[in-house]
């Protein structure tokens, strides 16, 4: 590009959680390596209008709630919406990341790509959608578009350079945003303190499922009923001290994080993730391994998963090493040829990587990283979101979760979920601050007409927004009728909320109350179970406009749910495969909105 050449290249990001946020950033490394100039723009709030001074595009968002867009950029979609600019002469790419378990796979994304062609923009390179596993996807689209784009010839037209926009838009520190937003968001977070932290289960359980309350203080923050919260965690402290120690790094050596210039040690303690090694990391121990004869040790641990009721978090297992004839194709004495067989299979990469952290990886590979290359790989902390479990009528100035905490034990050391570990075991009741930010919901919300009945399916952790539900409901005082499905392991041990579920019933207030306790009889009951044996009246409480909400684990739990409601519409509904398949899917969850899934 010669020197009256506009180069400018703007990575627009939407995103809830941080992944596209983290894939326009190492898009804009790739990118300006090529010679264009690029600037990372946060959508929120971007003006619809300014699009058009950009003439090279690309945008990376992710997908939330039902097809939507993510909170960031839901703004600045309504405004491009409304005012329609014309985008004749920009070249744009969209790389959308998204879920195939969803039904609206992608869909915010292929909504900007078709919203720009609309506009008279040049699509430069078809969109790429990109599933869980999003980095491969990505690179295929990235690796096609930043060479499309840097070859895209353009003029300058007038002598001054374009302004530099601002690349993340920092909220204001302290107070709720003047106009209706909350400022209080992932990268702002409100620090907040726990006030109660105590376990559901009885004595004996296989699982810790907490009730976990934060005071919402002076922050100004508000929810309503279906929203999640956002909790912004950090690393075990053992760990930071272990990998610091493994890798014979200066724990107060200065490096920069997306937080600025700290120490090490803090960012290793909340700026990236640390307790699972990623893949990136072990693809590049083919730049580091060479190929000694020295013999190492390989242990696959294999992944398994019980299908229990709906509890997103209910992984089990500790080390369960595969058989050794299983283990043929590792070439166990050859690091060199170890590391291809990992980067080259991916069912070994997933094997190796799941039971694994770096201090693991370190030492299995007897690998040197200077804390530069390692904080270049590693993935950047990322807040979770937990469904609210409380009414802010109910129980103002907090909000509670129900949490399942992850806990395992992998090559002699314990471990477990970052973040769940991080509040049952690292958070000191009313002591320790603990970042946290509303992730509202536009599409999981109670009927506006509280004479409506509703159906709620959460086994597991997935009671928490019915328990919010309910007590909204109550405090409205309306006249609808609610009915809850619960189940998990034993009725003994994992009745969660069992008073208030009880003194609900004792009120009135829960219409009707049917569990499914799995392991308390011979044959394995799930809540699925359980609609199918009430199939006649659910489908007349369908008839008569009730509301079918269902929140949990979205791999097994939901499935098998939206399936029996499918079946239940054929049984008593006297439809065919065809029709009934249509009613759930089309009439009653996309026309009229009343089969709202919260599922994760
Ligand atoms: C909208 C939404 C609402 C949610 N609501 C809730 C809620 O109300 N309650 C709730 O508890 N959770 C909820 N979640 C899930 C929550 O966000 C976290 O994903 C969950 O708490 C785990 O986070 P973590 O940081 O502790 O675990 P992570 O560090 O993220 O680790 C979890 C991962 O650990 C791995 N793992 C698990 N067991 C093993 C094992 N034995 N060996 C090796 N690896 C293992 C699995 O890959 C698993 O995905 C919700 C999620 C979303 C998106
Ligand atoms: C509650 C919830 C709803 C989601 N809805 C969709 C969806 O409708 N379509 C889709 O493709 N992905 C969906 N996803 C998946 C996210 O788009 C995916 O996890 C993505 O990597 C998040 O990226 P982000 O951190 O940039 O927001 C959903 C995820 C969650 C947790």
């Amino acid at each position: 590009m010669s020197e009256n050449q506009d180069k400018s290249l703007a990575i627009f990001f939407g995103t809830q959680t941080g992944n596209a946020e983290d894939l326009a950033m190492q898009t804009k490394k790739i990118a300006d390596k090529s010679g264009l100039e690029t600037t990372v723009i946060d959508m929120d709030n971007y003006p619809a209008n300014e699009l058009q001074k950009h003439k090279r595009i690309l945008i990376i968002t992710s997908t939330w709630g039902e097809g939507e867009m993510p909170d960031n950029a839901a703004e600045m979609w309504d405004d491009v919406c409304a005012k329609n600019p014309s985008l004749s002469g920009v070249n744009y790419s969209v790389c959308a990341i998204g879920d195939t378990s969803y039904d609206e796979y992608c869909q915010a994304g292929i909504d900007w790509d078709n919203k720009f062609k609309e506009l008279g923009a040049n699509r430069v390179s078809d969109v790429q959608l990109c599933d869980v596993d999003f980095e491969p996807e990505w690179k295929i689209w990235v690796d096609k578009v930043i060479p499309a784009m840097a070859s895209i010839e353009i003029t300058l037209t007038t002598s001054e350079p374009e302004p530099v926009v601002e690349a993340v838009k920092e909220a204001p520190k302290e107070v709720a945003a003047s106009n209706g937003k909350s400022a209080w968001s992932a990268k702002n977070p409100y620090m907040s303190k726990i006030t109660e932290c105590y376990i559901l289960n009885g004595e004996g359980s296989r699982k810790e499922t907490r009730h976990i309350v934060f005071d919402l203080g002076d922050s100004g923050l508000d929810y309503k009923v279906g929203d999640a919260l956002g909790v912004v965690s950090e690393n075990p402290e053992e760990t930071v001290n272990l990998l610091i120690e493994t890798a014979g790094w200066d724990e107060s050596q200065i490096v920069s994080t997306r937080s600025g210039d700290r120490t090490l040690r803090e960012a290793l303690k909340k700026d990236f993730e640390i307790h699972r090694v990623n893949k990136k990391f072990v693809n590049s121990l083919s730049e580091k391994v060479t190929s000694s004869g020295m013999r190492i040790t390989v242990k696959l641990i294999e992944r398994y998963r019980e299908s229990v009721a709906g509890n997103g978090s209910d992984w089990m297992g500790g080390d369960a090493p595969l058989q050794s004839e299983l283990l043929p194709s590792i070439p166990g004495d050859d690091p060199v040829g170890r590391v291809e067989n990992l980067t080259s299979d991916p069912k070994a990469m997933e094997d190796y990587i799941w039971s694994r952290d770096y201090i693991d990886v370190m030492r299995d590979f007897d690998v040197n990283y200077s804390a530069e290359e390692f904080l270049e790989i590693a993935d950047k902390l990322k807040p979770r979101l937990y469904s609210i479990a409380s009414s802010h009528d109910a129980h103002p100035g907090f909000v509670e979760l129900t949490v399942g905490i992850v806990r395992y034990s992998h090559h002699g050391r314990d471990r477990g979920g970052l973040c769940t570990v991080y509040m049952a075991d690292e958070v000191e009741v009313n002591e320790t601050d603990v970042g946290v930010f509303m992730s509202p919901t536009k599409s999981f919300v109670l009927p506006a007409d509280t004479s409506t009945d509703i159906i709620m399916v959460g086994p597991g952790t997935g009671i928490a927004p019915f328990r919010a539900f309910m007590e909204q409901r109550i405090h409205d005082g309306g006249s609808g009728k609610n009915w809850l499905f619960f189940g998990d392991q034993s009725e003994k041990t994992e009745f969660y909320y069992k008073e208030s579920i009880e003194s609900w019933l004792d009120e009135g207030h829960l219409y009707e109350f049917t569990t499914a306790w799995s392991r308390d009889q011979e044959e394995k009951i799930y809540v699925q179970h359980r609609l199918k044996e009430h199939g006649a009246r659910i489908w007349e409480w369908f008839e008569r406009g009730a509301y079918f909400y269902i929140c949990g684990d979205k791999t097994y739990m939901a499935k098998d749910v939206h399936r029996a409601l499918i079946e239940i519409a054929k049984e008593h509904g006297g439809m065919s495969d065809e029709d009934a398949t249509y009613f759930i899917e089309k009439t009653m969850m996309k026309e009229e909105k009343r089969y709202l899934r919260d599922v994760y």
